[in-house]
């Protein structure tokens, strides 16, 4: 066969695979990898403690764990909610009741932290994987924010995050073994508009988290940075604006343009499973943008940014309408 032929061949093949991804894809092409073709792994005895674990991500999630045989500690603000997860993880699971602790606190109050770890470690001895998932959501007009507003997403997005995980990493370091876990989002890879002080607490961690991941080389403590695009979840109903105790109160619809937290969910956990460094769970178009943003900045700033990003379109976009 001719030179030019091979080319043209292997160029339909690209274009094809392109098509199919950019279609069909949820995940970044690692994810994909693991999640299809590697053997998939349990949790068996491993002590996973899961903060904003009363409703969305950090829900599905404790149902998937339990499933395959974690033993759970749920933290969160709203201990009714929290004591229904756990009742639903010991329905899917048979699991005894010992087997899942609840720790309700606030993560923003950092004087606590330490007597939560203490109550984690008298329970179980022993903290395996943390998963770093309480959050919370913002939308307002870059101008129309408060500093109040940016340190409240910080207080909990950020230096919560950081603070319990410095905790936890005392205990993974005596143990010479752990993992950490961080849910991030898209809005930690690019300029999500209109949630700036969002977007800042998660550029944050992922700086944060780099610099552990850096500092840990030469122990056996792993890093995860899950960056997930918009996901069905009570996020948008507790979402903040740009003034202090304003909620953005919008309620997502059966309909939307999110994906399926159950789904988000069994990405991540293959993505815990295998200690992946960073991964990307988002439906499509917004997957493939990700990746011209990361790999063709200008492409993305000078070209996409101009002809997509209108405040109406993006407003629509960002409420998965
Ligand atoms: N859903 C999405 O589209 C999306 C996309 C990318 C990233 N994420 C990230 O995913 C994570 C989980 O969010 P979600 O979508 O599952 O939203 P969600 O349903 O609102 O869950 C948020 C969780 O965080 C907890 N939380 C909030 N503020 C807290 C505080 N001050 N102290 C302790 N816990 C607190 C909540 O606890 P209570 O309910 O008990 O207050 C709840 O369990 C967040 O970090 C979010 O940024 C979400």
């Amino acid at each position: 066969m001719e030179f030019g032929s091979v080319i043209i061949i292997i160029f339909i093949i690209l274009v094809v695979a392109f098509i199919l991804y950019g279609t069909l894809a949820d995940a970044d092409f690692s994810l994909m990898y693991y999640h299809f073709l590697a053997q998939p792994k349990d949790f068996r005895n491993k002590v996973v403690w899961i903060t904003g674990a009363s409703s969305g991500i950090g829900e599905y999630l404790a149902y998937n764990l339990i499933k395959r045989k974690a033993r759970l500690v749920l933290s969160g603000v709203n201990v009714e909610r929290l004591e229904a997860v756990r009742n639903r993880c010991l329905t899917l699971s048979g699991c005894a009741d010992e087997n899942i602790l609840l720790v309700p606190f606030e993560i923003d109050k950092f004087d606590i932290h330490d007597e939560c770890v203490k109550k984690v470690l008298d329970h179980f001895q022993q903290i395996d994987i943390l998963v770093n998932n309480a959050g919370i959501s913002q939308r307002a007009d870059f101008a129309d924010i408060d500093i109040e507003v940016d340190q409240k997403l910080f207080n909990v997005n950020v230096f919560g995050t950081v603070n319990l995980t410095r905790k936890v990493l005392k205990h993974f370091l005596e143990r010479k073994k752990g993992h950490v876990v961080i849910t991030s989002s898209v809005a930690g890879k690019l300029g999500a508009p209109y949630s700036s002080a969002y977007t800042g607490s998660k550029h944050a961690l992922h700086g944060y988290f780099e610099c552990l991941r850096s500092e840990m080389v030469e122990e056996n403590i792993h890093v995860t940075l899950v960056c997930p695009g918009p996901v069905f979840s009570a996020i948008t109903d507790r979402c903040v604006t740009g003034k202090l105790g304003e909620k953005y109160n919008h309620t997502q619809q059966a309909t939307d343009k999110k994906m399926k937290t159950e789904r988000c969910c069994e990405l991540m956990v293959t993505a815990i499973a295998h200690k992946l460094d960073e991964c990307w769970i988002c439906i499509q178009p917004i997957l493939i943008a990700l990746y011209l943003a990361q790999y063709f900045p200008t492409i993305f700033r000078k070209v996409l940014l101009k002809l997509l990003f209108n405040r109406q379109r993006v407003m629509k976009m960002r409420q998965g309408r």
